[in-house]
């Protein structure tokens, strides 16, 4: 199973996650977790020139480019084989979020986005995808305060992010089948359970906080 974890910066994801895997484990379930861009040796390289304050003049082609490289090399090399065994993928962001970022965001026309992420994952999509949902002033306000890596991709403008969190709750509503959408502004430990039992319902098993 496929499962992805989507969500505006501050939204507290890449936290979540580990702890999420970890009680997946507890339950029996091999879990390998991954984050984009990056899970791969090259795609850790990929994600060191997106993330790189110095590369201001990076065109928005580029960057999609970029962003489709590193997934077309995690999904070959890490998440079919790791599928196919059974494992249970858990990864921090994919190509929701480049439906979010770049086309919510910066406004590339969703159907051309779609095609070549098409082409970059081979048609790969997630079985599940948990939307961390925040109100963009407080993700953003976190994300200072916790000190963690500012990038370049956090520099972009307060209407960009609010582009992108409306893209997610827009693209949730499309497919609800495939999304949960969780309120972030709880506690850790609040949306750490509403978390768990969304895949618990996933998997037919229980939830506990
Ligand atoms: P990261 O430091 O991983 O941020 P976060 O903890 O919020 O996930 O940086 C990833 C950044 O890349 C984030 O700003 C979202 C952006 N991004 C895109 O714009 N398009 C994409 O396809 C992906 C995967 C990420």
């Amino acid at each position: 199973m496929f499962i992805t974890l989507e969500g505006p910066e501050g939204s507290g994801k890449s936290s979540q996650l580990p702890i999420l895997a970890d009680w997946l484990r507890q339950q029996g379930f091999k879990v390998h977790t991954t984050r984009e861009p990056g899970g791969t040796l090259i795609g850790d390289q990929i994600r060191a020139i997106l993330g790189n304050l110095e590369n201001t003049n990076m065109l928005p082609r580029t960057e999609i480019l970029l962003f489709l490289a590193s997934r077309a090399q995690l999904v070959e090399e890490v998440m079919r084989p790791l599928l196919a065994e059974g494992v249970i993928i858990l990864c921090d962001r994919y190509a929701d979020s480049t439906l979010a970022y770049q086309g919510y965001g910066h406004g590339v026309d969703l159907d051309t986005l779609r095609q070549l992420l098409n082409f970059a994952t081979g048609g790969l999509y997630p079985d599940l995808t948990l939307l961390l949902d925040l109100d963009v002033e407080t993700g953003l306000q976190r994300r200072k305060q916790s000190g963690g890596e500012w990038n370049r991709l956090d520099a972009y403008a307060l209407a960009f992010h609010q582009r992108v969190r409306q893209g997610y709750l827009a693209l949730a509503q499309a497919e609800s089948q495939r999304w949960i959408t969780i309120n972030a502004d709880q506690s850790f430990n609040d949306v750490q359970y509403a978390l768990r039992k969304a895949l618990a319902s996933s998997l037919s098993i229980t939830a506990k906080a």
